[in-house]
């Protein structure tokens, strides 16, 4: 356990079918009148959007928007568009419906609509934003990026190729919306690439050189979740409730990430993520064993500890059989995944090119993330391990 840790979650988690179209009262509770509707045109053309959105006005609260010029992997011209729109239509409040990029612009932009300002020059970086922001309601359609819970946002710098990562406590969204029946149509493959993020956060969040006790009573829960419900909830489209478990279970993993911060499975998807537009889930589907693998001599304990939750095999006592094999059950996970919906095992399958490896290694050695890696993040090992990824 480190000499000092702190915890602090201020976000309202509230859970249930059908919330999405049930909480106009919390709205009003926060004092927004004008709620402007962030989403991305993938859900604009799905239907989900309109049943919020009349919900919300039932209760006599204006709907702005909705804003859903959002892209998959969102860029800092998108945020300042949707910035731009909720300051001209006087919005007091923004409803974030949508997947990991969707919540980010939403929070992204809620420092420009609060305080102005250029979002790359002015907020990059950690602890940069002067004081609150405007309520912000979080809708997760996906179970994965936990940026619901997160004071956390990442935002792709089309033009240098680079995630700039924003990270301040103002960021914490007021409320998180989980609903159930918001995953009831979404495709299996993206159902596992987000898991996969999810589960890519609890088992980097528990490694993590910042955890604590309490982070870590969220994260191994977590797995717990994801070891039960992850499977069914991607091969079994109409069951609700392993959808339901794993949207708690990227909550809960995104608290604990929130706390402990992630390590350098994430820092080498962030560099790939910069590169080439692949699905940050997706990388960290490839990325993870590897980075692992990366962590074994530091992390064995921990491992060990995780290949119990994953039940690998519950007689076995020695540790560093233990820690090994939780890796190769999360490599048969990801065999099963690729065959049910063909998510990449490779990183030259997702366009990255073997000779941007070593920028690639130079930029996870860069990125924020690898300072709470157990390991020291270190260039040379770095891109030997991007080589067995890709
Ligand atoms: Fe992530």
């Amino acid at each position: 356990m480190p000499d000092f840790w702190q915890f602090s979650s201020p976000t309202k988690v509230m859970f249930g079918k059908g919330l999405s179209i049930d909480f106009a009262v919390e709205l009003e509770a926060l004092g927004i009148t004008s709620a402007l509707l962030i989403s991305d045109a993938n859900l604009g053309k799905s239907g989900l959007l309109k049943p919020v959105a009349d919900s919300i006005r039932e209760n006599g609260i204006k709907v702005i928007g909705p804003f859903t010029d959002v892209p998959a992997n969102s860029s800092l011209s998108a945020v300042k568009a949707c910035a731009d729109f909720a300051v001209k239509n006087n919005a007091d409040g923004i409803i974030a419906l949508g997947g990991g990029s969707v919540l980010d612009t939403a929070k992204a932009a809620n420092i420009l609509i609060s305080h102005g300002g250029d979002l790359a020059k002015d907020y990059s970086g950690a602890q940069t934003i002067p004081g609150p922001l405007k309520p912000l309601i979080a809708i997760p359609t996906t179970a994965g990026t936990g940026s619901e819970v997160t004071q956390a946002a990442v935002i792709l710098d089309t033009e240098r190729g680079t995630k700039l990562s924003f990270y301040d406590q103002y960021l914490h969204p007021s409320i998180a919306i989980l609903d159930p029946l918001l995953l009831k149509d979404i495709p299996p493959s993206l159902m596992a690439a987000t898991g996969w993020d999810a589960f890519t956060h609890a088992i980097e969040a528990y490694t993590s050189l910042q955890s604590n006790p309490f982070s870590d009573e969220l994260a191994l829960p977590a797995v717990r979740l994801i070891k039960e419900a992850f499977i069914p909830a991607v091969t079994e489209p109409k069951n609700l409730d392993a959808k339901g478990q794993m949207l708690l279970a990227a909550t809960l993993a995104g608290i604990a990430f929130d706390q402990a911060m992630v390590g350098v499975v994430h820092a080498m998807a962030h560099a790939c993520g910069g590169l080439s537009r692949a699905h940050h889930g997706t990388l960290n589907f490839i990325l993870l064993p590897h980075g692992m693998e990366y962590n074994m001599p530091v992390a064995l304990e921990k491992y060990a500890t995780l290949a119990k939750v994953l039940h690998v095999n519950p007689k076995l006592k020695k540790k560093k059989k233990l820690a090994h094999l939780s890796v190769k059950v999360i490599r048969k996970w990801q065999k099963k995944l690729h065959k049910v919906c063909n998510l990449p095992l490779k990183l030259r399958d997702v366009g990255i090119a073997r000779d941007n490896l070593g920028l690639i290694a130079k930029k996870a050695c860069e990125d924020g993330t690898s300072f709470y890696n157990p390991r020291e993040v270190e260039e040379t090992e770095i891109l030997k391990t991007l080589e067995r990824a890709w």
